[in-house]
């Protein structure tokens, strides 16, 4: 960890040549993580340049989430991504990753048909598009499919609270766990993901206190998102992150930089320049030797119509 934090501090170049020398980020890397009480920082990328971008940030652990539905495919909700499209996504995230654990969600339809359907689909996510391990969502029919999984060699992270899966349009993405029995309900699905093996487990949008008794109560650690300061790592949405989201971004995350502006504005100087002729000027232009040109010049056509059979 020492050795990560110096490689972190270093210009970029140099961090990226030294944490590409560090060794990948293991299942018990994340446990002695655990042990030693360091949060792990988790986010979610998915294609090649927020791969690198995140693996030479030193981020632990990166997740190609089905949030990419509406982030990166347009889509309204997480429900429509497909396993075609996460095996796209997945791929160009792992060809990139170095560092990184890398664990890919498991989208809608892809797990809950049967345990055959999920050991495939999840076989097809790890030996295919070679992420470390998969997400699924929810504890009740979910947890079999979980054991399956494992049983199968592949790690299998949980998520509860909050699993934009299941939001339907009517009930929207509302925070979980509020009242004292939806709460022990959260708790109790947790541990049985932890019971079936899972190695970590996603608490999503759900009150601090809640989240913080939950992570003290596992022994694998709990990934935040909306779930306050008491897990043992957290986890944003990559667009949420850098302010890149249209429309609403939930209360919980922080926006560390405001990209959208950013970008909005560069097109728009990128618009003016061209109807203005301003670029490309001479420095974006390859040069020929004179002779070459002069010659050029004398055997070309002169006008628009000379010269064509
Ligand atoms: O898909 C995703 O981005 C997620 C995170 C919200 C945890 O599941």
């Amino acid at each position: 960890m020492i050795r990560l934090a110096r490689a972190c501090s270093r210009s970029r170049p140099a961090r990226e040549l030294l944490l590409a020398e560090l060794a990948k980020v293991r299942l018990a890397d994340l446990a002695a993580m655990l042990g030693r009480g360091e949060r792990i920082a988790m986010v979610t990328a998915y294609d090649a340049p927020s791969a690198r971008l995140a693996d030479a940030a030193g981020i632990d652990v990166v997740l190609v989430g089905d949030s990419a539905a509406m982030t990166m495919l347009g889509y309204d909700s997480t429900r429509p991504i497909t396993m075609d499209e996460m095996m796209m996504l997945t791929r160009a995230v792992t060809r990139i990753i170095r560092r990184a654990f890398v664990v890919a969600d498991m989208p809608f339809g892809s797990f809950q048909e049967s345990d055959e359907a999920a050991v495939s689909n999840a076989r097809r996510l790890a030996a295919d598009a070679r992420a470390d391990a998969v997400k699924i969502e929810g504890a009740g029919s979910s947890l079999d499919r979980a054991r399956a999984i494992i049983a199968a060699g592949i790690p299998v992270m949980g998520h509860v609270g909050l699993t934009p899966q299941s939001v339907t349009a009517a009930g929207g993405y509302k925070a979980q766990g509020r009242t004292a029995d939806d709460a022990l309900q959260i708790l109790k699905d947790a541990r049985a993901l932890e019971d079936a093996g899972c190695f970590a487990v996603v608490l999503e949008a759900m009150p601090a206190p809640v989240a913080a008794r939950i992570s003290d109560l596992l022994t694998v650690p709990t990934i935040g998102i909306g779930a306050g300061p008491g897990c043992d790592g957290q986890v944003l949405v990559w667009h949420d992150l850098l302010g890149l989201s249209a429309g609403h971004v939930p209360k919980f995350v922080k926006q560390y930089a405001n990209l959208g502006d950013q970008i909005a504005s560069a097109l728009g100087d990128y618009v003016a320049d061209v109807r203005r002729g301003q670029f490309p000027a001479v420095e974006h232009t390859y040069a020929m030797p004179e002779a070459e040109r002069a010659r050029f010049e004398a055997s070309a056509p002169q006008a628009k119509g000379q010269g064509r059979e």
